[in-house]
């Protein structure tokens, strides 16, 4: 390039070599990203290569990039029980710093993620795993030595002001002027409240941190990366049987995270995330003035399908379809009729800066690269219109964005439950009258035995 620009200035006008010289301080167009979350660093990890094959210029990690902290096996019974109302062990336990750092070298010595980040840049935020400790917040002790361990593993420089701040957030911009794609990466981890408390999740120097770079000049596109999702509240149609993390979990730190987004008018922002072992596009229309998408891509390794033998796994289809949701994007494009995928995936995100307005594709993408899901959105629908009164009010589509899953009739909210908790009692009753009969058959044959 450098030889080239000399001799262009020199046989061509000052006009030309400017651009010259110009084009070359310019960042690059990034086009191309991908994310994943969830890779058990110990499990055999195929899908980097559908990953390289997607010429990503840019990786995401989402969180759990290591399984960090130690599980103890399922146990009833024994010294060590886990489950049951006698439990006396926790199903997770922090492992330490030295075993941490082995399991990190693990990871980034993994052939396929080694020849990605040959041609890729890699960056990334942590979820509870990684941060040391399944579901851990801000009590976590080893928290400090943690956060300089994932940075380590990400090549963080040694200078680097995250390394200094409590928390991993970070903010990225990508591409040259008028193609700008920022990268907000939060920390749900370092200063969230207890579960269930329905306090925060960012913790007040992330909030202010966050609010200055949503209200930061606007660029073109702005992805935030969070660990847990943003939009699904998965938790409100799964329990009790099944909670998982959420910003619906915290619905004060989430309305208060969708206020600030909207009175940063800050266009075409977006949401991706991971956490929950398998893939799904939500949408929320009554965030902002525009929709707000949330691309789940979980996991790289650990997918809902492969915790379960490979019979059971059209039941898990089965369940995932029975699973009410107000917010997921259904479409014909979807591999199954739930749009959910649980199997293991990665997400990407494409921009086509040819068009006007320019283009946005959305996907998660299996193991060999196929789309299972994915939307195409134009950047002229992801802006603040003019008007006040929007789109909001006048229609099907938009209305049924809106609503809550928890403002879901009951019977169809409790779907799951009462079908669960309905087979586990004629389960029982079956068990109870096949004892019962067991018993009588017995006492026949004692007493014609006696008889004898
Ligand atoms: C990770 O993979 C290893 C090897 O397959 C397995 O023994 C371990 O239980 C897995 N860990 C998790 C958290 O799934
Ligand atoms: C998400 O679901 C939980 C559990 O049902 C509920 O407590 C919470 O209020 C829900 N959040 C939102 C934003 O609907
Ligand atoms: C998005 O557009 C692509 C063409 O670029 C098409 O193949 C794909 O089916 C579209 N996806 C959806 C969900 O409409």
């Amino acid at each position: 390039m450098v030889s080239l620009c000399s001799v262009a200035a020199v046989v061509l006008t000052i006009a030309v070599s400017y651009s010259c010289s110009s084009a070359q301080e310019e960042p690059p167009v990034v086009s191309r990203i991908a994310f994943g979350s969830c890779a058990n660093q110990s499990a055999p990890q195929p899908i980097w290569d559908a990953i390289i094959n997607f010429k990503p210029q840019v990786f995401l990690w989402l969180g759990d990039n290591i399984y960090g902290d130690f599980r103890h096996p399922f146990k009833l019974f024994g010294k060590e029980r886990t489950i049951g109302p006698w439990k006396n062990v926790p199903r997770f336990s922090p492992t330490s710093e030295h075993e941490m750092q082995h399991k990190y070298q693990i990871a980034k010595a993994n052939p396929g993620y080694s020849r990605l980040r040959e041609n890729t840049k890699v960056i990334g935020t942590w979820d509870d795993h990684d941060y040391g400790l399944n579901d851990a917040g801000k009590e976590f002790p080893r928290k400090v030595i943690n956060q300089k361990l994932m940075l380590d593993f990400l090549d963080e420089p040694q200078d680097s002001p995250r390394r200094k701040q409590a928390g991993v957030y970070a903010s990225y911009t990508f591409g040259p002027e008028g193609k700008q794609i920022k990268v907000i990466l939060l920390d749900t981890r370092y200063h969230r409240d207890p579960l269930a408390s329905d306090g925060s999740i960012l913790g007040s120097s992330q909030w202010k941190w966050l609010e200055e770079e949503l209200n930061a000049p606007a660029t073109a596109i702005t992805v935030i990366g969070s660990s847990i999702q943003v939009i699904s509240n998965f938790s409100a149609t799964t329990g009790p049987i099944l909670q998982v993390e959420s910003w619906g979990r915290f619905p004060k730190e989430r309305t208060r995270l969708f206020n600030l987004l909207a009175d940063s008018k800050r266009e075409a922002v977006f949401f991706i995330s991971g956490d929950v072992h398998f893939g799904e596009i939500a949408r929320y229309d009554c965030a902002t003035e525009y929709p707000v998408y949330d691309v789940t891509s979980s996991g790289l390794t650990q997918a809902v399908e492969k915790a379960v033998p490979a019979p059971l796994h059209l039941v898990v289809r089965f369940l995932a379809w029975l699973t009410p949701t107000t917010m997921r994007v259904m479409g014909k494009s979807c591999r199954y009729r739930s749009c959910t995928y649980g199997k293991p995936n990665f997400g990407t995100i494409e921009i086509n800066w040819e068009t006007t307005p320019p283009e946005l594709k959305l996907e998660v993408r299996d193991e060999n690269g196929l789309p299972v899901t994915g939307v195409n959105i134009s950047l002229s629908q992801l802006q603040v219109t003019k008007k006040e009164s929007n789109e909001k009010s006048n229609g099907g589509k938009y209305q049924k964005h809106c609503s809550l899953e928890v403002d879901l009739p009951w019977i169809a909210r409790y779907r799951l439950a009462i079908l669960f908790f309905g087979a586990a009692a004629v389960l029982l009753l079956a068990l109870i009258g096949l004892l019962y009969a067991v018993a009588f058959f017995c006492m026949q044959c004692l007493h014609k035995h006696k008889l004898d």
